[in-house]
């Protein structure tokens, strides 16, 4: 049966990888496949003849054959080529690009499952290894590989990067999926100012605009900072929804945890009566995309804790054993002012705890993430919902610390009490440019609450990176927009 469906395929022909199909080209081996090298690493085209092609990472010359391997950002692993000398091979360098078509055979070398024996071998883009800022097996260090945007892809640490990072993506918006989240793509560009925070890029055309109105939208419009305003508009509606999007801040930082372009992961919940059911989300979440990310990415997550941040796999392992601390913000404030350490910024009840006061708190906590909550009320913005029955005037706000990076989330129960909602934004002058805020709270009003993960701090929790500008493809901050 094979034989008769063999005979109807002709050269070129397109042969997925569907069941019986791969017996079919096994039998076929005069058809070269397009195969991508994770899949010729795994053997699902043992034995036929493929074409791969990629990036040269390696070649050494013997006698008798030519060995090289070539990468095509599939997987970690290179694919070892075997050409023998009667080949007449072209001149290959390290970086250089190819297609090579031969036959994929098991290796007889322990570290390598299987290789290809070339039958052709085609330069597609010549590569002047002198001129090719990176070395063959060298690790260049972060600093040296961030000066070459447009290159870095091609080193093996920045493209496990990517792929952990596109992976981390997935884990995300799977979880919420597997939860009933409905995902909203929150505006890029709004004319509010979510934070309060004035670190705004305003947006305008750069064409001319009419003598009477000089703003593009009649108004001035920003960059977002938060999508959270729009996704509590959805979550009247939907209970439960997430975005996870660009976000933008001017912050005139240079610091290894801040960027101008960084991503944010957002959910908001209706019918939540308390913090608690915040941190449920945050911590269940951090876990799980943690754990999808470890299981489907292990190759790459295992070059960063070996080569790239050695001794990092036992905290991020321990972080996922325990279940977090929760401590109040007084609390917090205590441990610190007890402390020894000669602290740069306060430490009074009412001060914002800065990243010195953040890393001190984890470590003090067995280096392990730690919730702190109910925050100042004059500290935090015009939406954390007042906890009228403490003592001190406190936010129904939560903020999670984690190690190497100190805050991973911040979220609030939000103020669904018209009266108390309407007599701060009056207080801060903005009832006006609130007032559909407000609208929500006249029409069905519900308590609710949500949180902001920064995606690339998140990265750098789990791998240990020291600098944000590492796990982010084209890193955006004060004074810097290359590409
Ligand atoms: O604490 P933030 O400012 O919270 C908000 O924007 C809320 N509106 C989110 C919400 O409740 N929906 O920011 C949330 C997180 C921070 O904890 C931090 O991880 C990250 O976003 N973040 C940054 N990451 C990189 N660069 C920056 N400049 C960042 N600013 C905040």
């Amino acid at each position: 049966m094979f034989r008769a469906a063999v005979k109807t395929l002709s050269v070129g022909s397109r042969v997925s990888l569907s069941p019986g199909l791969s017996e079919i080209r096994h039998y076929c081996r005069k058809i070269p496949t397009k195969v991508r090298i994770s899949e010729a690493l795994s053997g699902v085209a043992l034995g036929a003849d493929v074409t791969i092609q990629g990036w040269v990472r390696s070649v050494r010359s013997q006698k008798e054959n030519l060995f090289f391997h070539v990468n095509d950002g599939s997987s970690l692993q290179s694919l070892q080529i075997i050409a023998s000398s009667n080949l007449n091979s072209p001149l290959l360098t390290f970086g250089s690009a190819v297609e090579v078509r031969g036959v994929l055979k098991k290796s007889t070398h322990p570290k390598q499952p299987f290789e290809v024996e070339a039958e052709d071998i085609q330069i597609v883009g010549e590569c002047n290894p002198v001129e090719f800022p990176f070395k063959i097996k060298k690790r260049h260090s972060p600093e040296y590989v961030r000066q070459f945007p447009h290159l870095r892809c091609r080193t093996n640490t920045f493209s496990s990067l990517l792929r952990i990072r596109s992976e981390a993506t997935a884990a995300i918006h799977s979880y919420f999926k597997e939860h009933g989240f409905v995902h909203i793509h929150t505006p890029v560009i709004t004319s509010n100012d979510c934070e309060g925070a004035g670190e705004l890029f305003q947006v305008e055309a750069t064409c001319p605009q009419d003598s009477e109105n000089h703003h593009f939208f009649s108004v001035p419009a920003y960059l977002t900072v938060s999508g959270q305003l729009h996704l509590e508009v959805m979550s009247g509606a939907l209970s439960k929804v997430y975005t996870f999007g660009p976000t933008f801040r001017a912050e005139n930082s240079q610091s290894r945890r801040h960027l101008a372009e960084f991503y944010m992961v957002e959910a908001e919940i209706s019918f939540t009566q308390s913090v608690e059911d915040l941190t449920k989300v945050m911590e269940d979440m951090f876990r799980t995309a943690t754990e999808q990310v470890w299981a489907q990415c292990a190759e790459d997550v295992d070059l960063f804790y070996k080569h790239v941040t050695p001794g990092h796999r036992e905290t991020a392992e321990a972080m996922l054993k325990k279940k977090f601390t929760i401590i109040s913000y007084s609390d917090a404030i205590d441990i610190l002012q007890r402390s020894s350490e000669n602290f740069v910024f306060p430490t009074d009840w009412g001060c914002d705890l800065q990243t010195e006061h953040e890393k001190y708190l984890v470590k003090h906590c067995g280096n392990l993430p730690i919730f702190v909550t109910d925050y100042p009320y004059d500290i935090k913005p015009f939406y954390a919902r007042d906890n009228q029955d403490h003592p001190q005037h406190t936010a129904a706000a939560v903020d999670l610390l984690v190690p190497g990076v100190g805050e991973l989330c911040g979220g609030s129960l939000r103020e669904e009490r018209l009266d108390l909602l309407t007599t701060r934004l009056e207080a801060a002058g903005l009832e006006d440019t609130y007032r559909w805020y407000l609208d929500l709270r006249h029409f069905g009003s519900v308590p609710h609450g949500g949180f902001g993960m920064g995606f690339e701090r998140y990265l750098q929790c789990i791998l240990g990176i020291d600098n944000i500008k590492d796990v982010i493809p084209f890193p955006r901050f004060s004074h810097s927009c290359l590409l």
